[in-house]
């Protein structure tokens, strides 16, 4: 890094939290940093130092750019690890439970995107409205028409974003026009990937719906693209409603469980992320565990869509990877802070205390964990790519009000992921550029 020179350091000062491991259920000292006044050091796109601020600062070059976020909380990029982008305008839809939601007003919408100038625009919105909540990252459905996939990824490469989405295969129980066939669904698949895997910060998920809507020779075709491409993602739903398990059983009498099915083609493995995971039983977490594969739990959706309640304690038990995903349409809100405050009220549920420092590490290196993308992003650990959000603190008056009667960090952290929204993000960061910036907060009234 010394080779580059110093201008193209920058450093941003203020409260930093970040996770280097996770932090339980508890605070882990080994697992949490967080510096009350903080420095965030960044060269050429890439975290250079995080560290206390009166440590780092000497250390800076004379001519360094420093930004002032003194009374702000600078964090890693939210990871949101299952999302439908054709699903931005469904959500909010009333009154139906999962199959039902499906063939009222999901498959019509996804079917307005055989337009791609359509899903060009909604892509576009969709990546904002990522932004202007502090999610730099996210795994995400397209539609069954690979030029969804294509312009999602302009779109994502346009604002260099690390990003990772997929074509959805499915060949049966949905509209015709929704349709397409195994031999179609693997070589549009195989092309995007050689398209897209690997170019610029994006990376390809091999996507069927979920095993209602997908035939067993394209489930097979699945597994075999998972095998011949192993560096991509796997992407499906699992479990989420009891109809839907049903379903499941009566279309593979053969399998001992859901998940089975996947594993019986091949789908479980690192990478591969299974959004819900909620009617799962004891056998099924044990496998998720041993094969590496992640569960993305989506609160908002599953009590919007009455689909039941994630076992957090099990999960734990199991030692299970697991992100937090908003799932848009199905779930309410594009925001991981909202995600969380559902999160821990379902946790709640099962007497299961979903800690701050846990809710945030899942937010943030948990997330990254699930999708194998550790390595890159995740926290500030040196070489990692700065992709950074800044959180205001004061972005309503009950905030505002409820931080100043806060005595610990922990306590201001719950009370963030509690009561905040997309009107906490100050501003966002992508490779250490300046991504999106907060609307000011409205001046005081006398
Ligand atoms: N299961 C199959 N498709 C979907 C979907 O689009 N959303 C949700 N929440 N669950 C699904
Ligand atoms: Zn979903």
């Amino acid at each position: 890094m010394s080779a580059h020179s110093s201008n193209s350091v920058r450093a941003y000062r203020g409260k930093l939290l970040h996770f280097l491991a996770d932090p339980g259920d508890g605070h882990d000292e080994h697992a949490v940093q967080f510096f009350e006044d903080g420095l965030l050091v960044i060269e050429d796109g890439h975290v250079k130092a995080a560290g206390r601020a009166a440590d780092l600062l000497p250390a800076l070059g004379k001519d360094v750019e420093l930004v002032d976020y003194s009374s702000r909380l600078l964090l890693p990029g939210f990871v949101d690890t299952h999302v439908h982008y054709p699903q931005t305008d469904v959500i909010a839809s009333y009154g139906t439970q999962l199959l039902d939601w499906l063939d009222r007003y999901t498959y019509p919408e996804e079917g307005r995107f055989e337009d791609a100038a359509h899903a060009a625009e909604v892509a576009d919105f969709f990546l904002d409205e990522l932004l202007r909540n502090g999610t730099t990252t996210a795994l995400v459905f397209g539609t069954v028409h690979a030029h969804s996939v294509d312009v999602f990824f302009e779109h994502a490469l346009a604002r260099n974003l690390r990003m990772v989405a997929g074509k959805v295969l499915m060949d049966r129980n949905c509209p015709e026009s929704l349709r397409d066939d195994p031999a179609t669904g693997y070589r549009e698949s195989a092309a995007l990937i050689e398209k897209w895997q690997g170019r610029g910060r994006l990376g390809y998920a091999i996507t069927p719906r979920f095993a209602v809507t997908s035939s067993d020779a394209q489930l097979e075709l699945a597994g075999q693209l998972a095998r011949e491409y192993p560096e991509t993602h796997i992407h499906s739903h699992i479990a989420e409603n009891q109809r839907e398990v049903e379903r499941v059983r009566e279309l593979f009498p053969w399998s001992r469980s859901y998940l089975a099915v996947y594993e019986r083609f091949g789908l479980l493995r690192e990478r591969a992320v299974y959004a819900h995971c909620i009617h799962l039983d004891a056998l099924d977490r044990t496998r998720m565990a041993e094969t590496r594969t992640a569960a993305a739990v989506c609160p908002t959706s599953n009590l919007f869509l009455g689909s039941g309640l994630f076992d957090f304690p099990a999960a734990r038990a199991a030692g299970m990877r697991v992100g937090l995903g908003t799932d848009v349409g199905g779930g309410t809100s594009f925001s991981l802070l909202r995600t969380m405050s559902e999160a821990y009220k379902v946790a709640q549920l099962a007497g299961y205390g979903l800690s701050p420092w846990r809710a945030f590490y899942l937010a943030t290196l948990g997330g990254a964990r699930a999708l194998a993308l550790d390595d890159r992003i995740g926290n500030f650990e040196p070489g990692k790519e700065a992709d950074f959000l800044v959180l205001r603190l004061d972005s309503t008056a009950l905030i505002a009000r409820r931080l100043r009667a806060a005595t610990t960090p922990a306590e201001m952290l719950f009370a963030l992921m509690m009561l905040g929204d997309d009107r906490e993000i100050a501003a966002t960061y992508v490779m250490g550029r300046l991504a999106h910036r907060g609307e000011p907060a409205l001046p005081a009234l006398r």
